[in-house]
């Protein structure tokens, strides 16, 4: 480890220790999702399970609730349900990462641990340098760095980065998210034998590419991996406009599923579909477990979306990452389904009502002194409207009539409600995690999800209210108390 890499550590470890009271002492702080200890998270990084054990890092910068020169940080966990700070893995110290260890992904190689993410470099005028790193673990807790093993292919501008790896057969690819010369959204894909010498292939998705047409002007964040039979691109494009119930966040987060032919380079895919379609989800990362699942992590954040505005910024501290999902391919359909160990966190059972009958009347649920909690509720098919108020500060509303599901929102900035929607053929599901601050809801095993931050007054936190007109064939609600 270089001095500097040392003295940037420290630095970092001090800012936590210095803010530690203030940031444990903020009421919005989550109890079962992964935060920084202090200062801005962004991105999930390197989803691995390696020899067992989960590791999931993040985008961090320990200085300030703002972006800038990103470190990595890192959680370890054996169930992903308990998690374990461990120490910082990447720190901005050398000259081709000096303004952030930008995102990027981990492999298993020869029992060590690898590690690709973006060295950005800026010089005094703001122009950008980018490399593709690599670094090394033999322990999963310290990292060897390697330095820059790719430098920008011709036809991008400086806007390459976020490396994905995967081996296939004998070789190893990579995706990048890239900007082309004309200021297009690209995917970059890349090849190699051995980690180390890398070939550029060429563009495999884009603005302007296998039909697309205009999609961007940059895409963050590729992922591309085989799920029951298809392939499926996941990336974050900027530079949409919204149109009608989509694309409604500042930036996107979503996934197109083709099939990859890796001699010729080339990704024959179908329309763009968002992962979710709530307020805060963004850059998402996926892994392969020791189980076979296709597990998903993504950013309960947007770039620019109101990001210096969240209240948790009074206590020094911004953003979170979502709770695990495993992704399923069936019947033509990507679900997303939070990962059945979550089940652990289940402490007393609060609620459960059967063939629950209801009405323009709210009836009110019994779960007020608790702030943290799951619930899951089945629909029987006469179920012609369904409304849900949450802590006074959302609202989960079914209209079987116009076939829509929305999310609506007390806006954190202004107070005004502010709404999200999908259309959805029929409701039969509802699985809600509640947080503190977080909500995510997944609709009819996983068809569609929602996700956003919650700032709820103190004495309606926990508030449900549920109306409407039709059965909800069974209700549960657990507090949630990880150990
Ligand atoms: C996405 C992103 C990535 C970049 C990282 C920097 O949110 O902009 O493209 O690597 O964040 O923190």
């Amino acid at each position: 480890m270089t001095e500097r890499e040392q003295e940037l550590i420290r630095l970092a470890e001090d800012e936590v220790e210095k803010n530690k009271e203030v940031v444990e002492s903020d009421t919005y702080r989550l109890r079962y999702h992964l935060m920084p200890p202090v200062g801005l998270l962004n991105d999930p990084n390197g989803f691995i399970q390696w020899n067992g054990t989960y590791h999931l890092f993040y985008q961090w910068m320990p200085f300030k609730t703002g972006h800038g020169a990103k470190f990595w940080g890192h959680y370890s966990s054996e169930d992903l349900v308990t998690w374990k700070h461990e120490p910082i893995a990447l720190a901005p110290s050398e000259w081709f990462e000096k303004n952030g260890c930008y995102s990027g992904s981990a492999v298993e190689h020869d029992g060590k641990m690898v590690l690709f993410y973006t060295g950005n470099v800026k010089d005094a005028d703001g122009n950008r340098e980018t490399y593709q790193c690599m670094a090394f673990s033999e322990d999963g807790v310290t990292f060897d760095k390697k330095g820059p093993v790719v430098e920008l292919p011709e036809g991008y501008t400086a806007h390459f980065r976020d490396p994905k790896v995967w081996k296939k057969g004998a070789d190893w690819y990579m995706v990048v998210g890239a900007q082309s010369e004309s200021l297009t959204g690209k995917v970059a894909l890349l090849k190699s034998s051995d980690l180390k010498e890398w070939q550029h292939l060429g563009a495999i998705a884009g603005s302007g590419m296998n039909g697309l047409g205009d999609f961007g002007y940059m895409w963050e964040c590729p992922d591309l991996f085989e799920l029951d039979g298809v392939d499926v691109l996941v990336a974050s494009p900027q530079g949409l406009e919204a149109e009608g119930m989509k694309y409604q966040n500042v930036y996107q987060a979503g996934y197109f599923v083709g099939e990859l032919d890796y001699a010729s380079a080339t990704f024959d895919h179908g329309d763009f579909v968002e992962l979710d379609r709530g307020f805060e989800f963004y850059a998402p990362q996926t892994t392969l477990d020791g189980k076979g699942r296709r597990l998903m992590v993504g950013w309960m954040g947007v770039p620019e979306q109101d990001e210096d505005k969240h209240p948790t910024i009074a206590h020094k501290w911004v953003h979170a990452l979502t709770l695990p999902r495993e992704l399923k391919w069936v019947d033509g359909k990507l679900l997303q389904v939070p990962v059945e160990e979550l089940a652990l966190m289940r402490k007393d059972q609060l609620v459960k009502k059967i063939d629950l009958q209801l009405s323009g009347d709210g009836i009110e649920l019994e779960i007020r002194e608790s702030k943290a909690f799951e619930m899951s509720l089945s629909f029987k098919d006469d179920v012609a409207s369904f409304e849900m108020d949450l802590s006074d500060t959302i609202r989960l509303i079914f209209d079987a009539s116009e076939r829509v599901f929305s999310l609506r929102r007390k806006s954190f900035v202004t107070g005004e409600w502010e709404c999200r929607s999908c259309s959805l053929q029929e409701l039969s599901e509802l699985r809600a995690y509640v947080d503190f601050s977080s909500v995510e809801v997944f609709l009819n095993s996983g068809e569609e999800v929602f996700t956003a931050r919650i700032f709820p007054d103190g004495h309606a936190a926990g508030m449900v209210t549920v109306s409407g007109d039709g059965t909800v064939g069974e209700m549960e609600v657990w507090k949630i108390e990880p150990e």
